[in-house]
């Protein structure tokens, strides 16, 4: 062992060793990099950002997805993290799987279905390499107003368009046009020369100002002059089974969006399989079982940073932060930022999974074959707002998804089915009132801290939610590209 001398000699001693460290840094950084000795201390980069995102339902997820896409080539290195309270990715995409006989059977319980028109899903689904369910042959509908069927389809379809007809004149033809052009209005969102940052403006521009603004039954009945039992046999079922809502409180565009489906279609194995390779691909930073306790908004040395606290007890610091969670269910303390906008109620669905066989005797149908795999409800319908079938098994049971207001006990399965031998049943709170006139809340709350739900008052889809995802991971990249353009001169 070497003793030093203590002296004046361990002063010289000091300065030799820190320049042997410094020569032995600036030699490892000189293979890579000529990143100075100083910065070999930093994690990362000058230019890297940090953005937390809280959720991975399809609002946290696309917009991690299309951040790593907008700053895949930049000079700014962006590291992402997510926050996800549940130890699932897909939020109100959620898939249930029920083994039963020789194979099991996978049923949505929240969001279940898009269409051709929307391009996040589309595109995703193809780029992704998954496949469609394949759409059940000889799926009949029926309409339930609680003491008998008021419409049936037949099987055949030259039959129903005659029967619809009949029945009501030149309505549903008006009411489908009026429909075409409010989803062609609402295209230009994927062609808009620069993000939004509020959605009543988004609205105007998207010519869709009025139709938030007015009941669903005004705007037909009394501005369109539409015929109105089809309103109540046809729409209103319509908006029950996709907002659980009637024409008098949903507004009009939530009532377009839910005669839209046109093309109806769902990922075979489940739709939460496109929010997991968002995520997958966006190489974020994923905490499940972390939920976010507070967000705290601080200066750092001029700079605006925000300070996330999960409930594992850590805190990071980033320099963006984006909301994507109804913001009154995160339970989340929010320090020195403002979010004194006013709350968006949602709606309270409970999901329910039977196997079993229908009663024909309550439906009043002749045998349970004749009934209608799906079974919509006028308003007078009280004790479910739906009912669907999602397979049917090879020993003549069926899975059936039934949406009700209220939770359905063993009696009332009881009354609705000859027999069922298993349940399973799920609460959500599934999307908003879509009330006239809300007040949306503001997509920017602060400089670096956005909010992705501020969309679903609005519309709140699967698609429309990944719109706003994408529209806030353009948002970010439009702050930082002056970063960007700096580094490159
Ligand atoms: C029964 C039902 C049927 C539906 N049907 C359809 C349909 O057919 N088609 C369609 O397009 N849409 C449908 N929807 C609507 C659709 O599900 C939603 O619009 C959409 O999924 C919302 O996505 P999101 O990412 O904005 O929110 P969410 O999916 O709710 O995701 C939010 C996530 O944030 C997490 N979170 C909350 N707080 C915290 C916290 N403090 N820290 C960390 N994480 C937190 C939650 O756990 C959740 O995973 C349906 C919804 C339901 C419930
Ligand atoms: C980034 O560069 C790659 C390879 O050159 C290219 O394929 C990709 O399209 C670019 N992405 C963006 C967002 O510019
Ligand atoms: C499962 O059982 C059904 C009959 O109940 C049979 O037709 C089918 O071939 C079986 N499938 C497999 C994979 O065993
Ligand atoms: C979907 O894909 C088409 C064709 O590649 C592309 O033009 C379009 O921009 C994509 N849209 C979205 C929303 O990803
Ligand atoms: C919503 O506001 C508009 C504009 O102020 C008004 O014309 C309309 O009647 C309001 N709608 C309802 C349902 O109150
Ligand atoms: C993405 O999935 C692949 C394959 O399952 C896995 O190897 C990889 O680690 C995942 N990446 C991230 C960032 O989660």
């Amino acid at each position: 062992m070497v003793a030093f001398k203590l002296g004046s000699n361990n002063r010289l001693l000091t300065v030799l060793y820190v320049i042997l460290l410094v020569l032995i840094f600036v030699a490892y950084d000189g293979e890579t990099s000529n990143v100075a000795y100083f910065e070999a201390f930093k994690p990362v980069g000058k230019n890297a950002k940090k953005v937390a995102i809280i959720g991975a339902g399809i609002g946290g997820a696309s917009t991690a997805y299309y951040l790593s896409k907008a700053f895949a080539n930049s000079s700014v290195h962006l590291q992402t993290t997510i926050y996800e309270r549940s130890f699932h990715i897909g939020g109100r995409c959620r898939a249930l799987e029920i083994p039963y006989g020789n194979r099991t059977y996978i049923v949505e319980m929240g969001a279940s279905i898009f269409v051709d028109v929307n391009y996040h899903m589309m595109n995703a689904t193809k780029e992704f390499g998954f496949k469609f369910k394949k759409p059940p042959a000889d799926m009949r509908v029926g309409i339930w107003d609680g003491e008998q069927f008021v419409f049936e389809e037949s099987k055949w379809y030259y039959l129903n368009v005659l029967k619809v007809l009949w029945k009501y004149g030149l309505a549903p033809l008006r009411v489908k046009t009026m429909t075409r052009d409010k989803v062609n209005r609402f295209l230009s969102v994927y062609n808009l020369p620069s993000p939004f940052t509020d959605m009543l403006l988004l609205s105007s521009a998207l010519g869709l100002e009025s139709e938030p603004q007015h009941t669903a039954e005004h705007y037909l009945k009394n501005l369109n002059n539409v015929y109105h039992p089809y309103l109540s046999h046809f729409v209103e079922p319509a908006t029950r089974v996709n907002y659980a809502s009637n024409l008098d409180d949903i507004h009009a565009l939530g009532g377009f969006i839910s005669l839209a489906p046109e093309g109806a279609k769902g990922i075979e194995g489940g739709n939460y399989q496109v929010m997991v390779e968002f995520v997958n691909r966006s190489g974020a930073t994923v905490k499940l079982g972390n939920a976010v306790k507070s967000v705290k908004k601080i200066d750092e040395r001029g700079e605006t940073k925000y300070e996330v606290v999960g409930s594992d007890e850590k805190a990071e610091v980033f320099d963006a932060v984006v909301l994507a969670a109804p913001i009154q269910f995160t339970n989340i303390h929010f320090e020195n930022i403002n979010v004194d906008f006013p709350e968006i109620p949602y709606r309270t669905l409970h999901v329910t999974f039977v196997i079993g066989q229908l009663s024909s005797k309550y439906f009043k149908h002749s045998s349970h074959e004749s009934l209608p795999e799906y079974i919509l409800t006028t308003r007078t319908s009280t004790k479910f707002n739906s009912i669907g079938t999602s397979h049917i098994l090879p020993d003549g049971n069926s899975i059936i998804k039934i949406f009700s207001e209220k939770e359905l006990m063993d009696g009332d399965l009881d009354e609705l089915f000859e027999r069922w031998s298993w349940v399973h049943k799920k609460v959500w709170k599934a999307y908003p009132q879509l009330l006239p006139n809300q007040t949306y809340p503001p997509v920017k709350i602060e400089d670096g801290f956005y909010y992705v739900n501020s969309f679903e008052p609005f519309i709140s889809t699967m698609e429309t939610e990944a719109v706003s995802g994408s529209n806030i991971a353009r948002l970010i990249h439009k702050r930082w590209a002056k970063v960007d353009i700096k580094a490159k001169l």
